[in-house]
This record gives structure tokens, sequence and C-alpha cells, in this order.
């Protein structure tokens, strides 16, 4: 394969309309004070019973000492000392600082009847309808999840399933670890989440949740562990986080209700699914979301925007971001693309929205694919914008290359030869400052710089493109 270098200069077609993100992008956002910890009330849990020998089920203690500490106080503190607490679900009060010491562990229960009946409750630890708390302290809250393996598999783990009402199948049906439902003022910090057995942290129907240096680390084979879930809820700030886990890192997704300003900063992430991911459940719209000075490692796709449902999805950007992708087993979704858009239809029964206004500026990445924004007939890509953007091809793995993934739904997973760029059913996009370099491989048909379907392109404005190897 010779060395290619082309260099595309096409004259603006029309004028970018330059969409400006509704968040700041001041980084270094203020947390609010919203958690005076003087003048509270301290409940301490080894008061009210609890054994924290990692053994006996503390369930029933700490939630007396939930229980009796909102009772007593307008503002309480849920203090937990050094120790391991084997527990159930827990459901916080407002008004409630949950303060876990350093070298104190809450450990979740790996057993069913230690959870409520319905599978929407299922946490270790939760706020349903609250408002005003907050988890902090420097300890850890592990999930156990290992314990959720029915057969280590060095494909993909299988897992337990609590599946017995029928409530839920597949391997879907374990507890989430830590659960915002229906809560305002909420403010995470200084925390560490381990080995989930489902989600990590599910924030869901909320407003105002702040999430700051917190870490989370969860088993590389074990699927559903993904990091954050923020679902239809407004105002979610993350900073400064580190979220190692095998399934998706963040992910911004639209069942409960429409999502409103979502910022996501100065944050690191290992994935074996998608680092950052909008959908794929989309009811309804998500507007204005900001992800900025983000790093990705090793992750089976960079940045995704996942439309599959109804909902439309505005004014999203992407920037200062450093990322390399891999490829790892095709039982887990991604191919390797550091940077994903796809629309269409979860089925032929349903019909999908509209991604308008996703920026994707100052990204340095290495990766095993290219680019791919595949919209589809019904699914428009509006006002794409592709600004400084490099891309190192390179091949590190065995596993195959040459398939368009669109999963969940739509047509799977596809053959089709690597391109730089492809692009498919995008209504308008501006491709500038690209620049490709194709690392060697023994991968035929590898450098091909751009592939799209002219007749599915409305408007495609590019300048300073480059391609090399
Ligand atoms: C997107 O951002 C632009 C510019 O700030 C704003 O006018 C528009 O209302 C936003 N669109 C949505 C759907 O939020
Ligand atoms: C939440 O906290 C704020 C600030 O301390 C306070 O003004 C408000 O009353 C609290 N809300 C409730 C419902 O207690
Ligand atoms: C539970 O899930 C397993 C695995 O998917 C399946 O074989 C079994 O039939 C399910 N049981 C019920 C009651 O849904
Ligand atoms: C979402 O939260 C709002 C405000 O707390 C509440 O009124 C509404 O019932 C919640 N929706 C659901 C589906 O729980
Ligand atoms: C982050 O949290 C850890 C405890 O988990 C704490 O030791 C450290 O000081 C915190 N860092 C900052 C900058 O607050
Ligand atoms: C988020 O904001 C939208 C639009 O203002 C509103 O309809 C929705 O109820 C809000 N959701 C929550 C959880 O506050
Ligand atoms: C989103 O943030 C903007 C700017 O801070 C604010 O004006 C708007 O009310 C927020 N949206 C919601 C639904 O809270
Ligand atoms: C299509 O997807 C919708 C929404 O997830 C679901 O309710 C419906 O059962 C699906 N239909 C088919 C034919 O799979
Ligand atoms: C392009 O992005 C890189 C980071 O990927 C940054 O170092 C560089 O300064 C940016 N160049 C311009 C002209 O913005
Ligand atoms: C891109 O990087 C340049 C150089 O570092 C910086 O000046 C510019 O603000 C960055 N753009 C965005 C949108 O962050
Ligand atoms: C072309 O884009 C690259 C980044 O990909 C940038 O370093 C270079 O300065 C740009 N050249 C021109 C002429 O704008």
């Amino acid at each position: 394969m010779g060395i290619s270098r082309i260099v595309l200069l096409f004259a603006a077609i029309f004028l970018s309309s330059q969409s400006q993100c509704a968040i700041s992008s001041s980084s270094a956002r203020n947390f609010p004070l919203l958690f005076d910890h003087r003048h509270r009330w301290v409940c301490n849990v080894l008061d009210f019973g609890a054994v924290a020998d990692g053994k006996t089920i503390d369930t029933s203690a700490i939630q007396s000492a939930i229980d009796y500490c909102a009772w007593k106080a307008r503002a309480s503190s849920l203090h937990f000392p050094p120790g391991k607490y084997l527990t159930g679900a827990l459901f916080l009060a407002s008004n409630m600082a949950v303060v876990i010491d350093p070298g104190a562990i809450i450990l979740g229960s790996s057993r069913q009847e230690d959870y409520p009946r319905e599978r929407s409750r299922w946490y270790v630890l939760a706020a349903e309808n609250a408002v005003n708390v907050s988890v902090t302290g420097g300890g850890i809250i592990d999930g156990r999840g290992l314990e959720f393996v029915s057969r280590f598999w060095s494909r993909k783990n299988v897992m337990v399933s609590w599946n017995t009402t029928g409530a839920c199948i597949g391997d879907e049906c374990r507890p989430r670890l830590l659960g915002f439902v229906n809560c305002e003022n909420v403010r995470v910090w200084n925390i560490h989440l381990r080995q989930p057995a489902y989600w990590s942290l599910h924030v869901a129907n909320s407003s105002g949740i702040y999430i700051h240096n917190i870490t989370m680390y969860g088993d590389f084979n074990t699927p559903n562990n993904d990091g954050i879930d923020i679902d239809g809820s407004n105002n979610t700030y993350i900073t400064n986080c580190r979220l190692d886990t095998a399934d998706d890192g963040i992910v911004v997704k639209s069942i409960a209700g429409p999502v409103s300003n979502v910022s996501v900063t100065n944050s690191w992430i290992r994935s074996k699914s998608c680092a950052v991911k909008i959908g794929s459940e989309t009811d309804h719209d998500l507007d204005g979301l900001y992800f900025d000075s983000i790093t990705i490692v090793e992750s089976h796709r960079g940045l995704g925007v996942q439309l599959r449902d109804k909902g439309n999805i505005f004014n999203v950007t992407f920037s200062n971001i450093v990322l390399s992708t891999r490829l790892y087993d095709p039982l887990w979704w991604g191919r390797a693309e550091p940077i994903y858009v796809t629309a269409c239809p979860r089925n032929l029964s349903t019909s999908v929205g509209t991604i308008d206004s996703v920026r994707f500026i100052n990204i340095s990445s290495s990766a095993e694919n290219g680019i791919f924004l595949a919209g589809s007939d019904g699914g428009v890509l509006n006002r794409l914008e592709l600004s400084n953007v490099s891309v190192r091809l390179g091949r590190i793995t065995d596993y195959p290359g040459g398939l368009h993934d669109y999963r969940p739904g739509c047509q799977g997973l596809v053959h089709h030869r690597t391109a730089g760029v492809f692009m498919k059913h995008v209504h308008e996009v501006t491709v500038k400052d690209v620049n490709l370099h194709w690392e060697r491989s023994g991968v035929e048909d590898w450098d091909l710089p751009v592939d799209f379907e002219p007749r599915t392109i409305g408007r495609l404005w590019m300048s300073n493109f480059t391609s090399s190897a």
C-alpha cells in the first residue's frame, strides 16, 4: 500500500451556524455549599446496632438510624465509622448527609430477600423523592459484583438473574449500587464505588446533581456495570471523576423524562463498551450536553451518540478530549470508533427523532477504526461538526475489523470497508482541520480516508482535511 496523502479544500457552501452550548464552559465550576455540616444531628450507625463485621446483615439497624435521624432533626448526618457493613437496600431521607469514613465499607448483600420486591427499587443505597441529600466521607460502597457471577467467562461473565417474579428478563436483573430517584439537590463527592452488580450510580427524574472526585471500579468482564447513568434529569454536573468499569462509562438517557444541562469535565474513563454515551434509550428530548477535558483510554468506543427512539438530541459539545479505542470481543457493543453518531429506529414498528447540533472540537485520538456518522431514512443527523480532530488509525488487536456496528436494533453488525470518516444520511456536516494518520496494517483496503453516499448527504463543508500514511 503506497503512501496516500490527500488534501481536500472545499469552498464553504453554507455558513456554519455556530451553536453555543447552553452551559458555561468553565470547568472549574464552583460547587455550592448546600450541605453545611455544622448544626447537623449526627446518627452513628453503630449506636443503632450495626455490627459492622462484614457477615451480619445490618440493614434494619442502619435503616432505623436513618429513620430516627430524619425524625429527630431537620438536617442530619448518617455516620459510618470504619468497619464492614453488609446490607440490603437502604433508603435515605431528605436533608441527610451520609458520611462514610475512610476504612468504612458498605457491602451490598447478594441475597434477593434483602431488597424490595419491585425491581425499580433494587439499590444498595438510594434516595427516593428526597431533597438535599449527600454522600461523602472517603469510604467505599461495594456491590460485591463478583458474587453475582454465575459463570466466569473470558468473553463476558454470565450473571445471576433475579428474574423469579418475571419482572425482568435475561441478565438485567441485578441490584444497582447507588441511586437518586425523584430527587432534587444531590451531592456525591470524595467516595469510592466498587464492584457494582449492575449500574454503579443511577440518577433518575432528578435535578441539581453535583458529582465530583469519585472513583468507580468494576470488574472488566462483568456486563451492565455502567459508571454513571443519568436518566430524565436536569442540571447534572460531574467533574474530577475516575471511572474504570467494563460497561459504559457515562450514559445519558431519557426514559424517565427529558434531559437538560449535563456537564462532565476533567474526568478519566475506561470502558469495554462506550466511554461517553448518549442513548440508546431516548424517548424524550435531550439538550445542552457538554463534555470537556476528558481522557478516555482503551475503550471499545470513545464518544457515542446513539438515538434509537422518538426523542431528539440537541446542542451537544465534546471538546478537548484525548482518547484511545481498541477492539474487544463483539459480544460487547462498540467497534473501536473514536466518534460515533447514529440515529435509526429501534425496530420496524417504532420511529426515531433527530440529532441536531453536535460538535467535536479539539479531539486527539488513536483508534482501531474510523469516525462513524450514520443517520437513517427516518433519523436525520443535522449540523454535525468535526473541528481540529486527529485520528491515528492503527491495528493493535487481532479482532476482525471491517464492521459497522448499528446495535441495538437497526441493521446490527454490517460488513463494510474501514474508512477514516464514514457518513450516511447527514443533512449538514462540517469537517475542518481533521487529520488522519494511518499506521501500517496487514488489513486489505485499510486506508480509505472518507466514505459517503452522496445522495444521502445534504451539505458537506470540508476544509483542511488531510490523510497520510
Ligand atoms: C441550542 O442552543 C442555541 C444557542 O444557544 C439555542 O438558541 C437553542 O434554543 C438550543 N436548542 C435547544 C433545543 O435547546
Ligand atoms: C434544602 O436545602 C435548602 C438550603 O439549605 C433549604 O433552603 C431548603 O429548605 C431545603 N429543602 C427542604 C425541602 O428541606
Ligand atoms: C430467567 O432468566 C433465565 C436466563 O435468561 C431464563 O432461562 C429463565 O427462563 C428466566 N425465568 C423467568 C421466570 O423469567
Ligand atoms: C418526577 O419527579 C417529579 C418531581 O419530583 C414528580 O412530580 C414526578 O411524579 C416524578 N415522575 C415520576 C415518573 O416518578
Ligand atoms: C478526593 O477524595 C479522596 C477520598 O476519596 C480524598 O482523600 C481527597 O482528598 C479528595 N480530593 C480532593 C481534591 O478533594
Ligand atoms: C427538566 O426540565 C424540563 C423542562 O423544563 C421539565 O419538563 C422536567 O420536568 C424537568 N425534570 C426534572 C426531573 O426536573
Ligand atoms: C439549563 O441551564 C440554563 C443555564 O444555566 C438554565 O437557564 C436553564 O433553566 C436550565 N434548564 C433546566 C431545565 O433547568
Ligand atoms: C419495538 O420497540 C418497542 C419499544 O422498545 C417495543 O415496545 C416493541 O415491543 C418492539 N416491537 C417489536 C416488534 O420488537
Ligand atoms: C487542536 O487540538 C489539540 C488537542 O487535541 C490542541 O492541543 C491544539 O491546540 C488544538 N489546535 C487548535 C488550533 O485549536
Ligand atoms: C481548542 O483548543 C484551543 C487551543 O488550546 C483553545 O484555544 C480553544 O478554546 C479550544 N476550543 C474549545 C471549544 O475548547
Ligand atoms: C490544518 O489542521 C491541522 C489540525 O488537523 C492544523 O494543525 C493546521 O494548522 C491546519 N492548517 C491550516 C492551514 O489551517
